[in-house]
């Protein structure tokens, strides 16, 4: 994994990721979305947009509705109202076998692996899930040559390579974060959605995530990323633009030199933060 030293150096163009023939492409898009729990509206007139090529950074106070708008535009959420269209199709309620198939994957606020699965098992149940090879025996999986080569690729670029046959459950907490990470990457998606890859890392270790996970997209071609982050010095350094939730609604959507210069939205976003124990 990389260390904190220089900054990720972005394309010629000023942009983190890899552009492609589609740049531009609409990948997800919204409509008046809400999502409420009862009376409690935890989303309301979500209206947004992520474009092939863009990586954009989603913020916000606790509570503000950035794990639950993730869960919204994987579909892993239905909406009160509105819709989620991922390259034109409603994802309403689609699994995230579906999901996947169709070329979006995420990674979770808290780490959701498997404790007793070791590293190569947990990459190889996302690289199986991508080459379609669900129905096969797992036995027959683990002589296949192919499906290990690629667990092994996969496992080199988030430095996990020399840890295959570990359980996920003995890992640091940043290794988990990375394997959780892998595995989106596993099924090779072209769009990919992190809550909070860096959660619970230590600061100094934040900024390797972040370019050993902006490399890996650029290595596998992902053409566009969301993030949702609470560290504004990553999110100034990793992103395209940049949404701010508030109670549920945006409060902006701007590129980083505009939303910085905003002394009451960063305000809003930073300010009200409660102090988090990790
Ligand atoms: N299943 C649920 N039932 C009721 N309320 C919920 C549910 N899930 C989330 N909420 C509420 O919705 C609001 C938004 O939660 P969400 O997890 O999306 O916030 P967040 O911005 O991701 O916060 P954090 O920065 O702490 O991760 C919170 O007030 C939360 O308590
Ligand atoms: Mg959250």
């Amino acid at each position: 994994m990389n260390g904190p030293g220089e900054p990720t150096k972005r394309t010629e163009d000023g942009r983190l990721l890899r552009q492609s023939a589609d740049s531009g492409t609409v990948m997800i898009e919204t409509r008046g979305v809400s999502k409420h729990y009862g009376p409690f509206v935890a989303l309301a007139d979500i209206t947004i947009t992520l474009k092939a090529g863009e990586m954009v950074s989603i913020v916000g106070p606790n509570g503000a509705g950035k794990t639950t708008l993730v869960n919204v535009l994987t579909g892993l959420l239905r909406t009160t109202t509105g819709q989620v269209l991922f390259k034109g199709h409603d994802i309403a309620g689609i699994g995230p076998v579906r999901l996947a198939r169709l070329g979006m994957a995420r990674s979770f606020q808290l780490v959701h692996i498997f404790p007793e699965l070791t590293v190569e098992e947990t990459i190889a149940v996302a690289e199986i899930a991508r080459a379609g090879k669900a129905g096969r025996l797992w036995a027959s999986v683990r002589g296949d040559d192919a499906i290990h080569a690629r667990v092994r690729e996969v496992a080199a670029i988030f430095g996990l390579d020399t840890k295959l046959d570990r359980p996920a459950r003995v890992l640091s907490q940043g290794d988990k974060k990375l394997l959780d990470i892998a595995s989106a990457f596993a099924l090779a998606p072209e769009v990919i959605l992190l809550d909070e890859p860096t959660s619970g890392i230590s600061t100094g270790d934040k900024h390797g995530i972040m370019k050993t996970l902006v490399e890996a997209a650029r290595t596998a071609n992902v053409k566009a990323i969301i993030l949702v982050e609470h560290d504004m010095d990553l999110v100034a350094e990793y992103s395209d633009r940049i949404i701010a939730l508030q109670e549920g609604r945006i409060l902006a959507d701007l590129p980083p030199t505009q939303f910085f210069a905003d002394p009451a939205i960063v305000a809003a976003v930073v300010g009200m933060k409660p102090v988090r124990h990790a």
